[in-house]
């Protein structure tokens, strides 16, 4: 099955698609980490799209697409897909399709996190990840301590994108562009929404228990 995770910014799509990777034969595709490794391994796309980013805007979507059809094309991916923070535009969702419909296959559920523009930035302004194993944390909700992250201390990071400026303009881009596509999946009725206040284990359990019964 292939899947979407969908929410704001700081909703808890890479949180939950971590954890649900580890039950399902799944990979996870976060746009936001391919293109922040591009910027952190200092290529010529790195270095494009490294303001558009630390700005909180989108990058375009001809960037993603091709990170995209890389990913669905590759028949070692074939309907394990778990796509965390994308599609962001329409005409994303419209590649998607077309690539989707390419490599004969679909998206079975959308998962959308949903949380208040409050809870946004006390979750962003407080995440913290693990450079090493790359586990994400959160110093107010989620510290990591010796039980639950075993890499050094030194590995911790704030994102260069967590900072209060930023993450008012990824919340306005959320809410303009992305938040709009929903519509799209509801049409298809593949749309199921999730209270994404809630703690993160609960949160797991509600999406983990649908999973189980559309398991392939
Ligand atoms: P991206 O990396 O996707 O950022 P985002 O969408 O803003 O989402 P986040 O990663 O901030 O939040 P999350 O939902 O993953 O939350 P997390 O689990 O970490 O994109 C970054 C940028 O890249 C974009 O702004 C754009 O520029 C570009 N980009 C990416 N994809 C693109 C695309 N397709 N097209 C164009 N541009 C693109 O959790 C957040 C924190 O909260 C953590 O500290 C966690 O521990 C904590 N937490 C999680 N769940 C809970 C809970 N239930 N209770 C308490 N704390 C929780
Ligand atoms: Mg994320």
């Amino acid at each position: 099955m292939n899947l979407i995770i969908f929410g704001p910014p700081g909703s808890g799509k890479g949180t939950q698609s971590n954890n649900i990777i580890n039950n399902f034969d799944l990979k996870q595709v976060s746009t936001g980490d391919l293109l922040r490794s591009e910027i952190k391994n200092r290529t010529v796309l790195g270095k494009k799209i490294e303001s558009i980013i630390n700005n909180g805007e989108l990058v375009s979507d001809d960037v993603v697409d091709i990170l995209i059809r890389k990913i669905i094309s590759d028949p070692k991916n074939f309907n394990k897909l778990i796509f965390d923070g994308y599609p962001r535009t329409i005409l994303q969702v419209y590649c998607l399709e077309k690539l989707l419909k390419e490599f004969n296959q679909k998206i079975s559920i959308v998962f959308n996190l949903n949380i208040d523009k409050d809870t946004v930035s006390k979750r962003t302004s407080g995440r913290v990840i693990c450079t090493k194993c790359f586990k994400i944390f959160n110093v107010h909700f989620n510290p990591p301590n010796s039980i639950n992250h075993k890499c050094e201390k030194k590995y911790l990071e704030k994102r260069a994108d967590d900072n209060s400026k930023t993450i008012l303009n990824r919340y306005e881009t959320y809410v303009a562009k992305t938040k709009p596509i929903l519509d799209y999946y509801n049409k298809k009725g593949i749309l199921i929404e999730i209270d994404g206040n809630q703690k993160i284990a609960g949160i797991y359990d509600k999406m983990n228990g649908i999973l189980e019964n559309i398991r392939d």
